[in-house]
């Protein structure tokens, strides 16, 4: 089942306990700004920002200017009104070369780019929106074994590989400058994911069913299982926009 709808997503914050659809919530927000470390005023994207949470937080955090995009209208609707301070707009990450935005510093995304199968047109649009010198911080999930992952049905097959996230950026002129580990890390969060939904299964089955509830729990007790496996992992790449 996919869980990037508007309303599963709605879900999903319901369960983490903010507008945040990535494991890891704001301990995922602080290790991913201790590599990527936005300074004070520099225009940064948040690619694929969902509810807007995580955006806001990192604005916060940071006084970067954040702009966070998402395919997801309803979601940057509800951002834009949640989060007032921060600028969002809705369009594909693919085609922001067309948008008219200021040149970025840095890019982050959590967990969006694994639903996208078009990974050359995410990086030729980060680059076509950079300046020379820009870095980039890509917290996702590594699909170690595709078969084994597809048959499991938890996430979609466009999850890419440790080879893809290596070769296809650098296509761009995004050079890899670090890759962290987080198999460990993503099974400890998801395991806490699946003791906050039954902890709270009384309520979440209200708002909306417990054949839903069911539903989305096996959904995330499979992804734990392939995470467990070795069939899926995580991490933070990181990378440099280079001069061709
Ligand atoms: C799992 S959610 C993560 C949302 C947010 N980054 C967070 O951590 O809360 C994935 C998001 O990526 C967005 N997304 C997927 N493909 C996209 C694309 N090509 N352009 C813009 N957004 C995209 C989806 O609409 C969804 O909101």
């Amino acid at each position: 089942m996919t869980m990037n709808s508007f309303a599963n997503k709605e879900y999903l914050a319901r369960i983490r306990g903010g507008d945040f659809a990535h494991p890891g919530e704001e301990e995922a927000i602080d290790l991913v700004l201790s590599y990527l470390r936005p300074r004070s005023g520099e225009t940064v994207l948040d690619a694929g920002c969902g509810r807007g949470a995580t955006a806001d937080a990192i604005r916060k955090k940071t006084s970067a200017d954040v702009i966070g995009v998402d395919l997801d209208a309803q979601s940057i609707g509800y951002a834009k009104a949640t989060y007032p301070g921060t600028r969002f707009e809705a369009a594909d990450i693919t085609m922001l070369g067309e948008m008219a935005l200021p040149k970025i510093g840095a890019i982050y995304a959590f967990n969006s780019l694994y639903a996208c199968a078009d990974l050359d047109g995410c990086f030729s649009a980060f680059r076509r929106i950079s300046n020379a010198g820009a870095r980039a911080g890509v917290f996702d999930y590594i699909a170690y074994d595709a078969d084994a992952l597809a048959d499991s049905n938890c996430l979609p097959s466009s999850v890419h590989t440790t080879a893809e996230m290596r070769q296809i950026p650098e296509r761009h002129g995004w050079a890899c400058t670090g890759i962290v580990n987080l198999d460990l890390d993503y099974a400890i969060w998801y395991r806490r994911f699946l003791s906050r939904m039954d902890e709270n299964r009384a309520m979440l089955s209200a708002v909306r069913t417990p054949d839903f509830f069911d539903e989305v729990r096996k959904t995330y007790a499979d992804m734990l299982r392939c995470l467990e496996q070795g069939t899926l992992g995580a991490a933070l790449h990181t990378y440099v926009h280079v001069d061709a």
